[in-house]
């Protein structure tokens, strides 16, 4: 996919007629919202100064985090779909599992929107949420069943570490890598209890197929490779690595027939 959105290595952006970002339409609370989570602690209290990251790494963040947060409200959305539909069936450890889920991505949404309102908005973030949304939704639509469909969230989660250890690498010295890190150490676990809870699901559902996200997900994040280079990330690298967990974990191999789910991992 060409990207559009530069000319000359400059990228337009601008302060004005800044809006949220809004991709998916979101539920109102988590079901248990976090009290007492780091990211909530920044949001209520001592956000970062991005005036100490250079304009160039600025306007580059201003064009990734939009894909992040869209990432974020679709996620907050299938997790407290499949925690209220689990909330009734009497599933007790994974609507658990899935509720903490939901609690992590109503922060990381908050606090990307948050980093987002402070960023530079480039002029074309409504092609970036669209390309951007687009991705998402499809996951929903490829999925061939919820079983699959939590398989493809797990293997999501784990490139979404990839992309976020690269960022946090990117800017370690700025006190907004701590944004990064806080959302990548739940997402490691999110990728743990996703894949559990496709487990769970397909020992009902043996018959499931995953198509893989991982060439989809470097074809968006193509579109940007010019602000991963800005951020002195080696973006072929970063595309390399995402590719490669397709490789390492194919999705029927990876299933257990065995219906269970782990205590360790729930709250
Ligand atoms: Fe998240
Ligand atoms: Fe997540």
């Amino acid at each position: 996919m060409a990207d559009n959105s530069q000319q000359g290595g400059a990228v337009r952006s601008s302060h004005k007629h800044k809006k949220p970002i809004h991709c998916f339409d979101l539920p109102d609370s988590a079901f248990i919202p976090h009290q007492n989570h780091l990211l909530q602690n920044l949001l209520n209290r001592n956000f970062p100064d991005i005036s100490t990251l250079s304009e160039q790494q600025q306007i580059a963040l201003a064009r990734l985090v939009p894909m992040l947060l869209c990432g974020e409200q679709s996620a907050m959305f299938v997790f407290h779909r499949e925690a209220a539909r689990l909330a009734n069936k009497g599933e007790e450890e994974c609507y658990k599992a899935l509720m903490q889920i939901e609690a992590d991505e109503f922060v990381h949404e908050q606090v990307l929107q948050k980093l987002q309102s402070l960023l530079p908005q480039p002029d074309d973030v409504d092609r970036i949420r669209k390309r951007s949304r687009l991705f998402y939704a499809r996951i929903d639509r490829q999925s061939t069943s919820l079983a699959s469909h939590f398989w493809q969230i797990s293997q999501l989660d784990a490139s979404v570490c990839l992309i976020l250890s690269a960022l946090n690498k990117a800017i370690h010295q700025h006190p907004i890598s701590e944004i990064f890190s806080a959302i990548m150490r739940d997402e490691a676990r999110h990728v743990a209890i996703a894949r559990q809870h496709a487990q769970f699901l397909a020992s009902d559902q043996i018959q499931c197929t995953a198509p893989s996200i991982h060439n989809q997900l470097v074809e968006l994040l193509k579109t940007e490779t010019a602000s991963l280079h800005a951020l002195d990330i080696d973006a072929n690298a970063l595309f390399q690595r995402i590719t490669k967990l397709s490789i390492t974990k194919p999705f029927i191999t990876q299933l257990s027939t065995t219906k269970t789910y782990d205590r360790e991992i729930s709250p």
